[in-house]
C-alpha cells in the first residue's frame, strides 16, 4: 500500500495545486486546469463557497469526530468521493489503479471514467473491496454502451453514473490554444470501440450535427434500467426541472455538476443551485455535488445545503501528478483531517449532525 506520510512535496492542501502544475507540460496543464470559453463558470464554482460563512461553536464537547456516512447505502469513511476524470495515466503511470488503491486504503468511494487509461476490470482489481462507481459516456452505438454497463456490473461497480451534460464537449479555449486534443493517440483502457464525446458539432451548410448519442432523451434511463440492476446516478444536473425528470425516469440519485466549469460557460456555480435541486427531488433521493470543492469547510458548506456527499476532480489529478498513488493517499489524509478539524470547530461530532445551522445567513 502507498505510504501516505512520506511525501512532503505538498505540506498542506494549499500547496498541492502549485506543486502539480509546476510538473506538467503546457498542454496537459491546459487540459487539466482549463474550463469552457472565458471560464466564468469555472471561477464561479470556487467563488460560491467563499460567499458562505461557517458558524464556529465554543465548548461543544467534541472529543471524538466521526466522518463516516453511507452513499446509496454503501458505508464510506468520509462524505467525499473521487469524481470521474479521464486519461489518468497521462498524469502519472500509476493511473486509475493507483487512485483505486489510495481510495480503498482511505475508505473513499471513487468513480472511474468511461475514458479511463486502464480497463475498468484492471481498476476493479486494484480497488479490491473498495466501493466504486462506473461513469458512463453514452456511445454512438447503443450496443457498445450496453456492453460497458454489463462489464461494470460484472466487475463489482455498485452504481452507474450517467454523465448527461456532454452531448458535445464545451468550447475549451485553453485546450485549443495549447494544441491539446484527444485525438485517438491517447489510449482508452476500455477498448478501441469506446469514444470520447465529440469536440464540436459538424457544420453542414446552415446546420450543425451532433453525434447520434446526442439524440438521447430521458428515455435512455429506462433503456439502461433494462440492461442493469445497478442504481443510476445522473451527473450534470443544474436545474430543478432536470432533477425531477431524472427521478421520474428512475434515477436513484443526482449529481449536481457543471463538469468542473468545462461545459456551458455562463452556467451557474454548482453550490448556488444545490438547494433548488435538493428541494426538487425531495428527501428520498440523494443529491451529490462536485465543482470547486477544495477544503474541509467547502465540504461542510455543501453538506449543510443538502448534499449527501461531494466529489473532487482536479485535486485527485494534482495529487496523482505529484506523488502517484502515495500522493493521492496523502491528499485524502489531509482533506479528511481538515474536515474532522472543521467539524469539531463547528461543534459537531458526526456528519449526520451537520445541518443548515452550521452556516451563517445566505449570501445576497
Ligand atoms: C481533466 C478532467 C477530466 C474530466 N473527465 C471527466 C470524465 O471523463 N467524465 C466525467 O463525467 N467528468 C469528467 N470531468 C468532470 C469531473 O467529473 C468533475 O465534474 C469536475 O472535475 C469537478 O470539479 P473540480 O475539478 O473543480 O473538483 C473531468 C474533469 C477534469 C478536470
Amino acid at each position: 500500500m502507498p505510504d501516505a506520510g512520506s511525501d512532503d512535496s505538498f505540506p498542506t492542501l494549499g500547496d498541492l495545486e502549485a506543486a502539480a502544475i509546476g510538473k506538467l507540460p503546457d498542454r496537459l496543464r491546459a487540459y487539466l486546469q482549463g474550463g469552457a470559453a472565458e471560464e466564468r463558470t469555472l471561477r464561479a464554482n470556487r467563488e460560491a463557497f467563499h460567499r458562505w460563512t461557517l458558524r464556529p461553536r465554543a465548548l461543544s464537547g467534541v472529543e471524538t469526530v466521526d466522518l463516516s456516512t453511507t452513499v446509496l447505502g454503501v458505508p464510506v469513511r468520509a462524505p467525499v468521493f473521487v469524481a470521474p476524470t479521464a486519461y489518468q495515466a497521462q498524469f502519472h503511470p500509476d493511473g486509475e489503479p493507483g487512485v483505486a488503491r489510495a481510495a480503498q486504503a482511505s475508505g473513499w468511494l471513487a468513480a472511474y471514467s468511461t475514458l479511463s487509461s486502464f480497463s475498468l476490470e484492471a481498476i476493479a482489481e486494484a480497488a479490491g473491496t473498495g466501493p466504486r462507481w462506473f461513469q458512463l459516456y453514452l456511445q454512438p452505438d447503443l450496443s457498445v454502451t450496453r456492453r460497458l454497463v454489463e462489464r461494470a456490473e460484472q466487475a463489482g461497480y455498485s452504481a452507474i453514473v450517467l454523465t448527461a451534460d456532454t452531448p458535445v464537449l464545451g468550447v475549451r479555449d485553453r485546450q485549443m490554444r495549447s494544441g491539446f486534443a484527444i485525438d485517438g493517440s491517447v489510449p482508452i483502457g476500455n477498448g478501441p470501440d469506446v469514444l470520447p464525446p465529440p469536440r464540436a458539432p459538424m457544420a453542414n451548410r446552415d446546420r450543425y450535427h451532433l453525434r447520434p448519442e446526442a439524440k438521447s432523451s430521458w428515455e435512455i434511463l429506462d433503456r439502461l434500467r433494462d440492461v442493469t440492476r445497478l442504481p443510476l446516478v445522473v451527473k450534470g444536473i443544474l436545474t430543478a426541472e432536470d432533477a425531477r425528470l431524472a427521478v421520474r425516469h428512475g434515477a436513484q440519485a443526482v449529481l449536481v455538476s457543471n463538469h468542473g466549469g468545462r461545459q456551458l460557460d455562463g452556467g451557474p456555480s454548482t453550490l448556488s443551485v444545490l438547494p433548488e435541486v435538493v428541494e426538487a427531488v425531495g428527501p428520498g433521493v440523494e443529491v451529490y455535488l462536485d465543482g470547486g470543492v477544495r477544503r474541509g469547510g467547502d465540504i461542510l458548506t455543501a453538506l449543510a445545503l443538502g448534499a449527501r456527499a461531494v466529489g473532487v476532480g482536479r485535486p485527485i489529478l494534482w495529487a496523482l501528478t505529484v506523488g502517484g498513488a502515495a500522493g493521492v493517499r496523502r491528499y485524502m489524509d489531509l482533506l479528511g483531517s481538515e474536515l474532522a478539524t472543521d467539524l469539531a470547530l463547528v461543534g459537531r461530532t458526526s456528519i449526520g449532525a451537520v445541518d443548515r445551522s452550521v452556516l451563517g445567513a445566505s449570501p445576497a
